[in-house]
Parts: structure tokens; sequence; C-alpha cells
């Protein structure tokens, strides 16, 4: 990891006020955008299994839903099981380089409870070490930052994509939740969207960390989808979510699942929805388009310019809207 340039780190200042110097490094090779204190190296080094489910996703694509219906899942749609932080289900590998560090060793026999959730997650590592198998475990690092077995050893790997310009709108609420941003100011709203673009946003440039996982899609041990295929059709997703995890339920469990995961009861789900950790919930609007209630014609131009040149020579195309 690289630090950021002084120019870069200005820029940051001027969004993010609240971004201290040196919070974001840039990855070498490849050039994405992370918390510098997120230990990459033993990243690199997790030892993986090939029952490992690995969920991958541009943070606010989808994550946290896809989380729920993989773990509800592969659990046999145990809604009391669920009752705990989804944290201690699907672990995050790389939270312990956003949450401030704890000087404490591994909480070891500690209970797996809300007040101690912190502080597992300062060891999110060792927490995904000894989680029983098949592990299934949440991350925003790009495919080509992942453990170095991951793809060798057909570790499954689910992706999720979202279009662009609905990701930079709910990256804004989500630092507007936690940095207390004004988050109806629309200028403010375009001078981080542009932060985006540049790259100077956690887990950015988020285009070719999709576009590696499209390359890969073919390849059996990898599902790729989309936010908007979510929205449009649960259904077709859920379906190949089982075909792909070797997983049958009964359609009363599918039901279930079903009802769990819709946007209204996971906006109030205290496991899930973070409220705890953001000061209010991170569920927001759940929808598609959104972005073109916040970007002006003009800004909208620059943006689609801007994708243009990040999708040129790839075949991929991102939904911006449904119809
Ligand atoms: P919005 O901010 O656009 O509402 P992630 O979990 O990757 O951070 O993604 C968060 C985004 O997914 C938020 O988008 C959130 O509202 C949306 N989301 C979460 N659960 C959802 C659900 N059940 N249905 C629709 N959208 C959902």
């Amino acid at each position: 990891m690289e630090p950021l340039t002084e120019e870069e780190e200005a820029l940051i200042k001027q969004v993010l006020p609240k971004y201290a110097e040196g919070h974001l490094a840039r990855s070498v090779p490849n050039g994405y955008v992370l918390p510098s204190r997120v230990d990459m190296e033993a990243v690199a080094d997790l030892e993986v299994y090939e029952d490992d489910i690995f969920i991958v996703t541009p943070a606010k694509s989808g994550t946290t839903w896809t989380q729920e219906i993989v773990w509800l899942m592969l659990n046999d749609v145990d809604l009391e099981g669920a009752k705990v932080n989804q944290f201690y289900r699907v672990p995050f590998i790389e939270i312990h380089g956003i949450i401030p560090p704890d000087p404490r060793s591994y909480p070891e026999g500690e209970p797996k409870n809300q007040e101690n959730r912190v502080w597992f997650q300062a060891h999110s590592l060792e927490y995904i070490r000894r989680q029983k198998r098949p592990r299934i475990i949440k991350t925003h690092l790009p495919l080509s930052l992942l453990p170095k077995d991951v793809l060798q050893k057909k570790c499954k790997v689910i992706f999720v994509a979202r279009n662009p310009k609905d990701v930079s709108v709910s990256l804004f609420y989500h630092f507007g939740l936690r940095d207390g941003l004004n988050c109806q100011d629309n200028d403010l709203l375009e001078h981080f969207v542009r932060l985006f673009m540049k790259g100077g946003i956690t887990w950015t440039p988020i285009v070719p960390m999709t576009l590696e996982a499209w390359q890969m899609r073919r390849q059996s041990n990898v599902l790729f989808y989309t936010y908007e295929q979510m929205q449009s059709n649960l259904d077709g997703v859920l379906d190949k979510l089982m075909k792909f995890l070797g997983v049958t339920l009964t359609e009363e469990k599918l039901q279930q699942l079903k009802d769990a995961v819709s946007f209204g009861r996971i906006k109030t789900n205290p496991y899930v929805n973070k409220a705890d950790e953001l000061g209010a919930s991170f569920i927001r609007k759940g929808v598609v388009g959104d972005w073109k209630n916040h970007f002006t014609p003009e800004f909208n131009k620059e943006f689609d310019e801007w994708l243009e040149q990040q999708l040129k020579g790839s075949d991929f195309k991102y939904v911006m809207e449904l119809r």
C-alpha cells in the first residue's frame, strides 16, 4: 500500500473533513483505495478452504441483503439463529481497518454478543480463522486483492454489482450518516461524487473492480449478479443462488426467507441494519434510479462521459433504471 498524494488528501479533506490524513492508502499493484490500516499481508495469507463462500461487492451494492439471504439459505432459514448481529454470522474481512484499533488481544472465550462486537471486529481476521465451516465471508476488496488461494482453490465467490450512479448516491448518504454531512446539499453531493469518480473514497474505483469479476463470471465457482436483478427478479436470483450453493428449500422455507429479506423487514431488523453502528439505519431507500433525484442533467452528462471511459473495451453494461 502507498500513501495518497498531498493533493488527493486535500481534496478528501474538503469533502469529508472528518477523514484523518493517512486514513486511506492505495494498493500496489492495481491502485485500489482502501483504509490504510487493513492488514493486506494478513488478508493475502489467510488460509481458505474449498467450501468458503466469499460475498464480494463494491460497498452499497446489496451486500447486506445478499449476506442475509446466503446465511439463511445455508442455515435452512433458521430465523431464531439469525437473531445475532450479522457480523458474527457473516464477518467482514477488512473491518479491523475501519474501526478504531483495540489494544486488547483476541476476545478468547468471550460471548459473541452486542457488547463485544467491536472487540471481535478489531480482530476480524482471527475471527474468520476460527469460524465454523462452511464460512461465509464479506469483503469489499477486489478479486485481485483477496487471499491468494480464493480463485485457485475454487472457493465460492458471489459478486454483486450495482450501477455506480446509485452506488455513489448511496455512499454519500452512508458517509452523511456517519460523518454528519448535510445530505440536503446537492453541491456537496456533486463534490462527493466527483471524489468517488477520482477514486478518493474508500473501496474505489468500483468499475475496474466489477470488470475483474465480470471477466471471471463463467468460472464455475463464481456467481455474478446485480442489485438491479435482485430488484427486478429476486426469484431468479434466489434460484441461481440455491443452485450455486447446492441448497434446496421447501416452498414454505423459501417464502419465509423472502419475507425475512424484504426491504421492510431488513430495515427494521436490529441484527442487520447497523443502526447501532451508524446512529441510523443504513438501509435507506432501496430503489433503482434514486440518482435521478440528485444528478442535474449537466452532472449526469459528466458522469456518463466518465463511465464510458471506465467501461472502454468491456461488454459489461450497467442498468441505470428499471422500466
Ligand atoms: P440505498 O442507500 O440506495 O437505499 P450494502 O449492504 O452493500 O451497503 O448496500 C446498501 C444498499 O442496499 C442501500 O441502498 C440499502 O437500502 C439497499 N438494501 C438493503 N437491503 C435491501 C432490500 N432488502 N431491498 C432493497 N434494497 C436493499
